[in-house]
Parts: structure tokens; C-alpha cells; sequence
């Protein structure tokens, strides 16, 4: 099946990313020209509670990963009480694979900025923050810009809204680079000033979390996701995408394909057809696996090319959309060095809290070790599964149990490769000048 025959060809135009390719797509003048912040003043006229219904009635879910339906998320804020409620947006993408947001941030700004204008509406909140990558400088400088335009323009600030008695006020907050502060109530525990380290779930942060406030926190996508929906309307977003992973979303391709980067399409399309839109595998070279959503979600191999790109579908296939950070490695590349790779990652990004994540990321990073360099001992393959065993569904976030995944899916999709590790390093058997990806 190729990309046109896919569905509605209309649905394949941009959603998010329409005005990526204007010139000057992050000035506040670009955004307006387009339809931007009409959303914002229809929001302005809805009554208690009916933002969020639109929102829940658009099927929207989360896209940080978790896929978490968005207008339910907002709906569990408890009941106003006087006291503050915020919106904190995750911009602290860090997934390996996972290259979204900065993107989105970068080409479209306002697009963030107004939905954070509606959800602070929705929720009856007044103040947002965008926890951004600290070592994105230059993410950081297009949104304060994109930010003091919005102040300047009136469309956030004091006084908003038709009765002129709204405050709605931004901050966006550099970290300092810590993969755990993505996670949210680390992330939480770090915009206060603290060490960011994951918080004891329930509360959750629309309970208690800024401060101990009802906060909600969703992702730059997501919010992104927003003025659209209330700007065409809840079913302008559902009948996009599949029964129950509905609307657009920004599908990420890295690696062995010949032109990687970012292809907005509706829930549902495959690897095969984005690979079409992508251009295919590199010349003369073959799949042979691939992530869904970025190094936290299982590998697969060719045989899921036509699986459903959907939360359900996916999951069917036996493992998560998540990120939707279509890693593609064809076949000089080693699995073992690649999953080496992220437990490397893995275990320098382990926040130290809990012991299976803290101690088991180190083992099977020192095992991974010897794998690769073809020094293996005879019981290492099977002493790797059960410690990636012992950690997941035990550890106190999901970093924990997402280091046990390229583990666990790597020794099952390709256990011959694991073991040729007890005798021969990967670089002879897979040569990095061939690969040319590490
Ligand atoms: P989760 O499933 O625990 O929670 C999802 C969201 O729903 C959270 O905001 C949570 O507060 C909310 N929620 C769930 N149950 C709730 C309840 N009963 N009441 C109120 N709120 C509730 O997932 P988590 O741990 O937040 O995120 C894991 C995902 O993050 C993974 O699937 C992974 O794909 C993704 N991820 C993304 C990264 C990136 O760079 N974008 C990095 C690492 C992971
Ligand atoms: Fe920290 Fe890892 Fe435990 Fe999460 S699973 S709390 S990152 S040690």
C-alpha cells in the first residue's frame, strides 16, 4: 500500500507542522497570518468545563509517550478552592531516538504558547511553565522570543479574556539535563529547586503536584495539539487517526533511512508507507530491526512494516508507540553494540533512588560491555535476562523498566548475535565504517 492510498489523501496535509516550511514560521505575525491564536479567542467564550469536553470529546491522548487522554487528564483536577492551579509543559525530550518537540518548538512557538493559553483556561489556572533542555540554548531564546511577542501582542499577560479580568502568565525554565528530570514529578521536584528525583504515585500532579498545587502536566506535542481542536472542533480531530488513537501526530525517523526527519501523518500509517514518504531504507542496504517510539519501546523487525502506527495496534505487535521515534537500522548494524549503547545510556541517567534501576543498569551495562568486545562468559546471556527481569515492573519509574527493554527484546529477537559475543567483537562482525551510524 503506498502513502496516497492510505486514507483521505487530506488528512496526510500537516496538522501540526503546517507552517514549518513558511519562512519566519516562529514570528507571532507568521502564526496569525495562518489562522493562529483564533483558537484562543473562541476560547475565551466557553463556559466552565467546556474546553475540557471538547478536548476529551476530540480523543486527544498524550504525546510524551504514555498516550494518557488528555481532556480526562485535565478533568482530574479537583474542584476549585481559591488556591493557584497551574499547567507545566514536559519540553524535556530526551529519549534517544525521541527528536519532536525541540523541532516543534523551534518552527512553531505560538502554537504552544496559545494552547498553554487555552488549557490555563480550561483548568482555571494562570500560570504555565515550559520546562525546556537547558543545553538547548537556542530552543530556549526562540521561545522567550516567541513568549515576550505573546506578552507584547496582549494575548497573554493581565487583564485577558472578554471581561478583561484574566491573567495568564508564561515561564519557561532551562534544566540542566537530566534524563530523569523528564519524568514528571522529578521534573516537579527540580522546577521547585530541588534534586530532580521521581515522587510516590498516587498523588498524582493533578492532585498535588507544583507545589503541592493541582497541576497538569502534558507535553509540548500535546498542548501543541490543542488550538486546532478548538479552533475546527472535537470532531475535525477524531476522525483522523484510527478508532482509538485519534488525530495527527510528528512520526520521527532516524538512522539507515535516506531522508530522515520529521513526517506529520494521522494516527494508523505504517512504517512502510512513512518509509515511502522518507524515501525508503538507504540504497542498496535492508531493514533488519527498528524502535516504534524511541530505545524505551521493544525492537522490532520487518515483519511489523505494516503494522498500525496507533497505542492499541502497536502494542498488539508487542511493543508501545510511545514517542513515535522511528529508529531504522538495516543490517550492518550490530544489535548488540546498539543496545550496549543505550544501557550505557540507561545506567548513566539512573537517578541512583532505587536499588534495582541503580544496581541492575550497571550490571548489564558491564555485561553489554563484554558482549561487544566478543569476551562474553558462557552464562552472561542468560545472567542479562533475568537481571533486565529483576528490574522490570520493580523499579520505582519507568526508566527502570525501560532499560530492561532493548535487553530483553534484543536477547529475543536476535539471540544468535548475543551469543556470538561470547567469542567474536561486534566491530569485526559488523564493521562501524559499514554501519557509518556509531
Ligand atoms: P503513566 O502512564 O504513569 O502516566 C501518564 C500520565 O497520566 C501522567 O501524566 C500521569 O500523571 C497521568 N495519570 C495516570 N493515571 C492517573 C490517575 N489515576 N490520576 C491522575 N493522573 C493520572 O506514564 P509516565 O510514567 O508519566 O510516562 C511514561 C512514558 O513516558 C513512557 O511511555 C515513555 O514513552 C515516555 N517517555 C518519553 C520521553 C521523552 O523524551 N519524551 C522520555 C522517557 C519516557
Ligand atoms: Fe531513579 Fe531508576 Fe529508580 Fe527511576 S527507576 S527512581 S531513575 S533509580
Amino acid at each position: 500500500m503506498t502513502v496516497t492510498e492510505f486514507t483521505n489523501p487530506s488528512l496526510l496535509a500537516p496538522v501540526i507542522s503546517n507552517i514549518w516550511d513558511v519562512p519566519q514560521s516562529w514570528k507571532l505575525e507568521t502564526y496569525k497570518q495562518h489562522g493562529g491564536y483564533e483558537g484562543l479567542s473562541k476560547a475565551w467564550h466557553y463556559g466552565d468545563g467546556e474546553l475540557t469536553e471538547v478536548v476529551k470529546a476530540s480523543g486527544l491522548r498524550g504525546r510524551g509517550g504514555a498516550g494518557f487522554p488528555t481532556g480526562l487528564k485535565w478533568s482530574f483536577l479537583p474542584p476549585a478552592d481559591g488556591g493557584p492551579r497551574y499547567l507545566v509543559v514536559n519540553a524535556d525530550e530526551s529519549e534517544p531516538g525521541t527528536c519532536k518537540d525541540i523541532p516543534a518548538l523551534l518552527a512553531n512557538p505560538h502554537a504552544l504558547i496559545e494552547g498553554m493559553a487555552i488549557c490555563l483556561r480550561a483548568i482555571g489556572g494562570h500560570h504555565g511553565f515550559v520546562y525546556l533542555r537547558g543545553e538547548t540554548v537556542h530552543v530556549y531564546r526562540r521561545l522567550m522570543a516567541a513568549v515576550r511577542e505573546a506578552y507584547e501582542a496582549g494575548l497573554i499577560g493581565k487583564g485577558l479574556g472578554p471581561n478583561g479580568d484574566y491573567d495568564i502568565d508564561i515561564t519557561v525554565h532551562a534544566g540542566a539535563g537530566a534524563y530523569i528530570c523528564g519524568e514528571e514529578t522529578a521534573l516537579l521536584d527540580s522546577l521547585e529547586g530541588r534534586r530532580g528525583q521521581p515522587r510516590l504515585k498516587p498523588p498524582f500532579p493533578a492532585a498535588k503536584g507544583y507545589l503541592a498545587r493541582p497541576t497538569v502536566v502534558n507535553n509540548v506535542e500535546t498542548i501543541s495539539s490543542v488550538p486546532g481542536i478548538i479552533k475546527n472542533g472535537a470532531d475535525w480531530f477524531a476522525k483522523m487517526g484510527t478508532e482509538k488513537s485519534k488525530g495527527h501526530g510528528l512520526f520521527s525517523l532516524s538512522g539507515h533511512v535516506k531522508n530522515p526527519g520529521q513526517y506529520e501523518a494521522p494516527f494508523g500509517i505504517t512504517l512502510r508507507e512513512l518509509l515511502d514518504m522518507a524515501g525508503g531504507i538507504r540504497e542498496g542496504h535492508e531493514l533488519k530491526f527498528w524502535t516504534p517510539g524511541g530505545s524505551s519501546t521493544a525492537i522490532l523487525g520487518p515483519e511489523a512494516l505494516d503494522v498500525p502506527l496507533g497505542y492499541e495496534e502497536v502494542m498488539e505487535a508487542g511493543s508501545m508507540l510511545a514517542t513515535r521515534a522511528l529508529q531504522i537500522f538495516d543490517e550492518t548494524t550490530s544489535v548488540v553494540r546498539v543496545v550496549r549503547a543505550w544501557t550505557d545510556f540507561y545506567q548513566h541517567e539512573s537517578c541512583g533512588k532505587c536499588t534495582p534501576c541503580r544496581e541492575g543498569t550497571f550490571w548489564m551495562r558491564a555485561v553489554m560491555h563484554r558482549l561487544e568486545a566478543g569476551k562474553g562468559l558462557p552464562t552472561d546471556i542468560d545472567m542479562l535476562y533475568e537481571i533486565a527481569g529483576n528490574i522490570a515492573g520493580r523499579s520505582f519509574c519507568a526508566l527502570g523498566d525501560a532499560s530492561a527493554v532493548p535487553i530483553q527484546s534484543g536477547i529475543n529477537l536476535f539471540r544468535e548475535e548475543f551469543e556470538q559475543g561470547l567469542t567474536t567483537p561486534a566491530w569485526e562482525l559488523f564493521p562501524y565504517e559499514k554501519s557509518a551510524l556509531f
